[in-house]
């Protein structure tokens, strides 16, 4: 909305100070406000990652697996051991030193664009964050601990209820802001893929950058794939004139395109290396060849909640087999009556049958959250 943008750029300076005090005043007392209420009634909530809810930031609290671990998050409506409002799994690569993978999930997660009247749990933000690069899980760390902020911030600027524009907006200025932000000394020596979905209500909003992957499904009986970000990849059409145009240079295997780089000569690592993706957080010395931090955002609505789930998997998952496949497989395996209460257990095992640890190498991390 430009209109408004221009409005607000031309209020004054003291009326922005009055805007800033008021806007703090309007915090402490929401936060006053939560605190008084939210944490004595803790038992509506069962988040099982966050032992200590004192401690979690006023958006929400955030849940985040660590290696052969699967998270649970129930409502009290429902056993703690199924996933109701979301199950993730992460399990390092076995040749890793250290698994490069992040993920989070926070729900529900609150901000202004939350109509009042909603029910919370039609809130949340879930990423998956796949490192490479040396210091690729520095950097991942860092896109977990920060990005939930940077993206409540944006959606606290205005109040609630802002377009789809505004709202893909805040979402890719929320990515600009974690990019600029990114340690130096990280961001120089690897970078990070983020596939985020953040749930206003009845719609969905995908913000993707590299090669992690988020897709919907429609479970029983059809096992549809309602919707897929995609794998920014160096030899896409719009990828390759991007970063040609700013001096880029791609290679692009003849017999599988979808392994294509781009090649830099990084003065960090002192030598020739390349990039198997065309957008991602960190990997500083790309993005002066027009490898970019900016994701791809597409607004879905949600049709009919019933049945229907998200999964957001590093490429780990997605290399394997076909998006169609593993929606079925998700489907009947873990889906086989409604929402089945055995999923936290069984996630682990699908994701050792797909990818058995003997046989391959990269870390992989799997979030399913159901509508
Ligand atoms: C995770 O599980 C695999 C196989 O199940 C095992 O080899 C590995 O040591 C485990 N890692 C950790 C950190 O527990
Ligand atoms: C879904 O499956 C049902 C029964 O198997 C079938 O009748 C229906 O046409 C399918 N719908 C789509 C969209 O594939
Ligand atoms: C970079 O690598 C080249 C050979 O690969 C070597 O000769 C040179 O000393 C290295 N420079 C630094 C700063 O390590």
């Amino acid at each position: 909305m430009p209109d408004e943008t221009l409005i607000t750029k031309k209020k004054s300076a003291p009326f922005i100070l009055l805007q800033f005090a008021s806007c703090i005043f309007v915090t402490f007392l929401l936060s006053t406000f939560i605190l008084l209420n939210l944490v004595p009634a803790a038992p509506q909530l069962s988040l099982n990652a966050n032992k200590n809810r004192n401690a979690c930031p006023a958006y929400g609290c955030i849940s985040s697996p660590i290696d052969n671990q699967t998270v649970i998050l129930s409502s009290e409506l429902y056993s703690t051991t199924s996933c109701q409002l979301g199950c993730l799994f992460t399990r390092q690569g076995p040749s890793h030193s250290v698994n490069q993978d992040r993920s989070f999930l926070i729900r529900p997660f609150l901000t202004k664009q939350q109509a009042a009247f909603a029910i919370k749990e039609e809130s949340f933000l879930v990423a998956i964050l796949d490192g490479h690069g040396v210091l690729g899980h520095e950097v991942a760390e860092y896109a977990r601990t920060e990005l939930p902020g940077i993206v409540a911030d944006k959606l606290n600027a205005r109040q609630c209820c802002q377009s789809d524009d505004w709202i893909q907006q805040q979402l890719k200025d929320a990515f600009a802001e974690l990019q600029k932000k990114v340690p130096v000394h990280s961001g120089q020596r690897g970078g990070c893929t983020a596939s985020v979905t953040l749930r206003i209500g009845e719609k969905l909003y995908f913000a993707n950058a590299g090669d992690g992957r988020t897709i919907l499904v429609y479970g029983k009986p059809n096992a549809t794939v309602l919707y897929h970000t995609r794998f920014d990849k160096p030899h896409l059409p719009d990828e390759r004139v991007r970063i040609e145009s700013s001096g880029g240079r791609i290679h692009t295997p003849p017999q599988n395109p979808a392994m294509s780089r781009v090649i830099v000569f990084s003065k960090a690592a002192n030598e020739t290396i390349g990039l198997a993706m065309s957008r991602s957080i960190g990997d500083s010395e790309w993005k002066e060849i027009g490898v970019t931090a900016e994701p791809i955002v597409d607004v879905v609505p949600i049709e009919s909640l019933e049945r229907q789930f998200i999964v957001a998997a590093s490429d780990g998952l997605w290399d394997l087999r076909r998006i169609e496949f593993l929606a079925r497989q998700l489907t009947n395996n873990l889906y086989e009556t409604g929402l089945d209460k055995s999923l936290p257990e069984k996630l682990p095992l699908f994701v050792d049958r797909i990818a058995p640890t003997k046989g391959y190498q990269d870390d992989i991390s799997v979030v399913i959250v159901p509508l």
